[in-house]
């Protein structure tokens, strides 16, 4: 049974969702959250849509085992490609990225650039959310193949990821862009090499800043708000559970105690029987 005290759970290939489990902690300090991060099949964002849809259906079946109150996709790649196929599967609420993404930038700018993984940019997910909101948007995206291996290997500082953000952002600025979707949770990640690279007055967008703020309503109107201490946060992956905790340093400031989860769990026996 959940309840409020029941944790949201969030999810990602990597560590791309810590962007997002950085913007609970900012939002929603008194939630306890499930993170789990797929690391064994990452990255998402050069598979199939069909591979994409499946991985996230044994995710969300394992968080509804673990009684979270609430799922976010706190990976674009996912938000794009399975949102809509596994939303009405499972018992409770499950947020995505992209619309609230897509409502932010429409706020800030007209000429709106998305910067995403290969299988979002081919989606179309974000062209469509946009101009479902304002049809009269000018949207450009760009599939980056590379960003997340080097953000997951930490190559940050190598001037070599640098010259890859500048080929990835050339087409974007030579549109007059003024307005930069981070479309995966990696990316935030970059933000300090990106922001080097784009003028001062092209306003990035980190869509997770409105999906909490959107998690934050959706529990509110549900009763399920948690208000008092939370738990600590649970992390869980599928691949190394060593390599992760050290990769959580980098970016969280911590070393968390990391489970190891296989997917897909195993059918229980009642069910077979
Ligand atoms: N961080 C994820 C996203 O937002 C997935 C990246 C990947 O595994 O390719 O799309």
């Amino acid at each position: 049974m959940t309840d409020q005290r029941s944790r949201i759970g969030i999810f990602d290939s990597g560590v791309g969702g810590l962007t997002v489990l950085r913007e609970l902690y900012r939002q929603l300090p008194q939630e306890s959250i499930l993170y789990f991060g797929d690391t064994a099949r990452l990255p998402y964002g050069t598979r199939s849509p069909a591979e994409i849809i499946q991985f996230v259906r044994e995710i969300l079946a394992w968080m509804v085992k673990q009684d979270v109150k609430m799922a976010i996709m706190a990976c674009n790649t996912s938000s794009a490609l399975a949102l809509e196929a596994v939303r009405g599967e499972f018992p409770i609420p499950i947020l995505g990225l992209i619309l609230p993404g897509a409502r932010a930038a429409v706020e800030a700018g007209k000429r709106i650039g998305v910067i995403a993984t290969p299988a979002t940019a081919a989606s179309n997910a974000y062209r469509r959310a946009i101009l479902e909101v304002d049809s009269t948007a000018l949207v450009w995206q760009v599939g980056c193949p590379e960003f997340v291996p080097l953000i997951e290997q930490n190559r940050l500082q190598e001037p070599y990821t640098a010259e890859v953000a500048r080929s990835y952002l050339s087409p974007l600025l030579q549109q007059g862009i003024d307005t930069l979707i981070y479309g995966c949770t990696h990316y935030p990640h970059l933000s300090p090499v990106l922001r080097r690279i784009l003028p001062p007055s092209v306003k990035t967008i980190d869509p997770a800043v409105r999906v909490v703020a959107a998690a934050a309503q959706e529990l509110e109107v549900l009763g399920l708000r948690q208000t008092s201490t939370p738990l600590p946060t649970r992390f869980a992956v599928s691949g190394s559970p060593e390599n992760f905790a050290q990769q959580a340093l980098t970016w969280l400031g911590c070393t968390p105690v990391v489970e190891k989860v296989y997917l897909p769990t195993p059918v229980s026996a009642e069910l077979l029987e």
